[in-house]
């Protein structure tokens, strides 16, 4: 081959492994996570986030899923949203915000070492 043809089929080779590489993407696109690993809870007291990973796995501070899906009976399906019964505006049971409030910092009191001050969940 000549160096001009073997360049251009250099490039129309490039061209086609690019075309395979971006079809193959979008065609099995990574699978969503299990577990979330980290979420952004909102309301009116702004932004908070939550480092899902960190509280529940082995290697982070371990707790049983249990502990905060408080009523999952682990039966196969994943646990629901806490929105599903405690709703934004609900009163029975507490709402939605009151419920992550009532159990993030109940825990973070018991434990002692976990932060209980304002600024550090509510940092945005
Ligand atoms: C320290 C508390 C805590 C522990 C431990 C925990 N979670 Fe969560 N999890 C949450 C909170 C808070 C949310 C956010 C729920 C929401 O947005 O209403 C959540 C959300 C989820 C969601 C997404 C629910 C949805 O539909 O939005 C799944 C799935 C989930 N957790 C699974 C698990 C599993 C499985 C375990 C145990 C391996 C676990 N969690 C342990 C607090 C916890
Ligand atoms: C399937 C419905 C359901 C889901 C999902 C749910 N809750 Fe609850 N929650 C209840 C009910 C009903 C009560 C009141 C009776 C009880 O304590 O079991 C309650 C009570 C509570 C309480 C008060 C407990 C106490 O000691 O008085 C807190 C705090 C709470 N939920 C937080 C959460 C959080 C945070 C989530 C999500 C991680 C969540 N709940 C998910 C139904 C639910
Ligand atoms: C069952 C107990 C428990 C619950 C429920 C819990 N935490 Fe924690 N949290 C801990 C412990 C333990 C630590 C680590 C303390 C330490 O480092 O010594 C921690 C650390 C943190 C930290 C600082 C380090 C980090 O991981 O970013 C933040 C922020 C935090 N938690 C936010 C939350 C929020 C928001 C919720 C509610 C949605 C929540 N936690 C619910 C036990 C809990
Ligand atoms: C351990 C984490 C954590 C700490 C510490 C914490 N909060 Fe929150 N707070 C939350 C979460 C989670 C919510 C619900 C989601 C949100 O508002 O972003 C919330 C909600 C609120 C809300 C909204 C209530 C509503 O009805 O909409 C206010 C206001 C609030 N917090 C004020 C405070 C004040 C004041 C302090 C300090 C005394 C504090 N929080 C400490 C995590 C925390």
């Amino acid at each position: 081959m000549e160096l001009k043809t073997e360049k251009t089929f250099a490039y129309c080779l490039a061209a086609l492994l690019l075309v395979v590489g971006v079809v193959c993407y979008a065609a099995f696109p990574q699978e969503k996570p299990e577990d979330p690993i980290r979420i952004m809870l909102k309301s009116a007291g702004g932004t908070v986030l939550f480092d899902h990973k960190e509280h529940a796995s082995e290697d982070g501070y371990g707790f049983d899923c249990t502990e905060c899906h408080h009523l999952w009976e682990n039966d196969g399906a994943k646990p629901e949203a806490c929105g599903e019964c405690h709703e934004v505006d609900g009163e029975d049971p507490m709402k939605r915000s009151d419920a992550f409030h009532m159990q993030c910092m109940g825990c973070h009191e018991d434990d002692g070492t976990a932060p209980v001050e304002c600024s550090v969940c509510h940092a945005f």
